[in-house]
């Protein structure tokens, strides 16, 4: 299979981005990156964020452990301003993995211990940490929680790819959905979650509404009938009663939020070639079951809906928007574009750099539309060496307000301190987008599901053994 990422300047990037007909501009000057922001009472002070990434390394109990702790004290000396930690469940049965981090009472000390180590690095590398903001991504994994596949709809396209380890078997028409009692439970929890977040000193919380984990795929919930289904208001009435419930009872902590602005349809590997690009999964028009999403060509985004629930959430209290599409699982080359595919994945089925286009061009209708309002991009790992120029270049046109930095994070934390230092990254630990680190995550021979997840060839003394043994295995 042909590999695409073969630039070794900013110009030969740039005229394949051209003979693509996509805009990813590059420069020079790295300033705009530098420039503080203000999100509600705070000041933040860089344009740079670490995405949520869950390292699938907590107790059993849900609480964060020892890799959990190295992660954010690296992420903490890293020097981004804006750490947005990952994906918590708010309830044991919502976890996406049996190690995902849950918040709780019973752990709660252990998330305030994160948090310490987070800003104790930062102040030991930086001298202080009063510009650098901390929350946490608050989930239920839906459809995806680990133990029982817990449904808000029936989705003609993900029905059939949904497997229920508890029975053995994907999951048909006939599974039942979480009733509308069952919703209004989360909801709560939700809240309940968010109180003890602030009571512990995280400053904001991101309500997950991306990658089709249960208030994602809410959004697309045409299909469902009630209350919490059928027209926009009713789709996104849960996360609206939740955001209302934080800001009732809460009210210093931010609220957050990660969005899916496209779901997209799942992609598979073409039956019988596994070397050729991935393909969509056969689909009838119109597809009812996608957020973002046109019904009648599905591969295309819409952002009709999207944009009318931002403004909504803006009413509602809601600071930062931070854009996202696409589903890890079906269709991970929207969510993160990447060179090579994970085991379990398909071979990039459009130029990667498309992918990160997207990215940029649906942030930007994001942004352009809501002008004062906080977006943070993503998708920026897979432009290697050149994401810094992307970043700033994007920041300066003001297509977004803050960059995140997903998996080029786990490969090179400090990555901000080798751009004040050096004014570029250590080439020896640019991630490559080879997908070492979903590859871990998706393994499953490991007797609790999953392996710890990081990055095996750059963090190589923690990771390189996880990853001989999951190879073993
Ligand atoms: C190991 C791993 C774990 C991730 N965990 C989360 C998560 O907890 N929450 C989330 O919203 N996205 C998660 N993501 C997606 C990233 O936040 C990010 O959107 C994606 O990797 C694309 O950004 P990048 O190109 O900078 O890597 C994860 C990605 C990876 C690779």
């Amino acid at each position: 299979m042909a590999r695409y990422f073969h630039f070794h300047t900013a110009e030969q990037l740039q005229q394949t981005a051209a003979r693509l007909g996509i805009d990813i501009t590059l420069q020079e000057d790295l300033s705009p990156l530098w420039q503080p922001i203000t999100i509600g009472p705070y000041r933040v002070g860089n344009r740079l964020c670490i995405q949520p990434m869950e390292g699938c390394d907590g107790s059993l109990d849900g609480a964060p452990e020892e890799l959990t702790l190295r992660r954010y004290q690296r992420f903490g000396a890293g020097g981004a301003k804006l750490i947005w930690g990952e994906a918590t469940a708010v309830l044991p049965e919502g976890r996406a993995n049996p190690r995902q981090l849950w918040l709780a009472p019973h752990n709660a000390s252990s998330f305030e211990k994160l948090l310490v180590v987070c800003r104790q690095a930062h102040r030991r590398v930086w001298g202080d940490d009063a510009d650098l903001l901390v929350g946490l991504q608050l989930t239920h994994s839906g459809r995806y929680a680990h133990f029982r596949p817990l449904l808000a709809m029936h989705d003609p396209l993900l029905d059939p790819l949904t497997f229920d380890r508890s029975t053995g078997r994907f999951v048909d028409h006939h599974y039942p959905l979480l009733s509308d009692g069952d919703l209004r439970r989360i909801a709560d929890a939700f809240v309940a979650t968010a109180r003890l977040a602030w009571q512990i000193g995280f400053q904001f919380v991101d309500v997950k509404q991306c990658h089709r984990y249960l208030l994602n795929e809410l959004l697309a919930a045409r299909l469902r009938s009630g209350p919490y289904g059928g027209c926009l208001e009713n789709r996104t009435r849960l996360a609206r009663e939740i955001i209302q419930g934080i800001r009732r009872e809460v009210p210093g902590l931010l609220i957050f939020t990660r969005l899916n602005v496209f779901d997209g349809v799942p992609f598979r590997v073409p039956p019988g070639r596994p070397e050729a690009p991935g393909e969509p999964w056969p689909f009838t028009t119109p597809v009812l079951s996608a957020w973002g999403t046109n019904p009648e060509n599905p591969l295309e985004p819409d952002l009709t809906e999207p944009l009318l629930w931002i403004a909504e959430m803006r009413q509602l209290g809601v600071d930062v928007v931070n854009v996202s599409m696409g589903n890890p699982y079906a269709s991970p080359h929207l969510t993160r574009p990447f060179e090579y595919p994970p085991p379990d994945g398909y071979e990039p089925p459009e130029h990667p750099l498309m992918g990160v286009a997207r990215h940029f061009q649906l942030t930007e209708k994001v942004q352009r539309s809501f002008p004062e309002l906080v977006v943070v991009g993503s998708g920026y790992s897979y432009l290697q060496e050149f994401a810094f120029h992307a970043a700033a270049a994007n920041l300066a046109r003001r297509r977004v307000s803050i960059v995140g930095i997903g998996r080029a994070a786990l490969a090179q934390p400090d990555f901000v301190y080798q751009l004040r230092q050096h004014g570029r990254l250590e080439r020896r630990r640019v991630c490559r987008t080879f997908s070492y680190c979903t590859a871990l995550m998706r393994s499953k021979h490991h007797p609790l599901g999953q392996f710890p997840t990081g990055c095996p060839p750059f963090d190589k003394e923690v990771y390189g053994p996880i990853w001989q043994q999951a190879q073993r295995r």
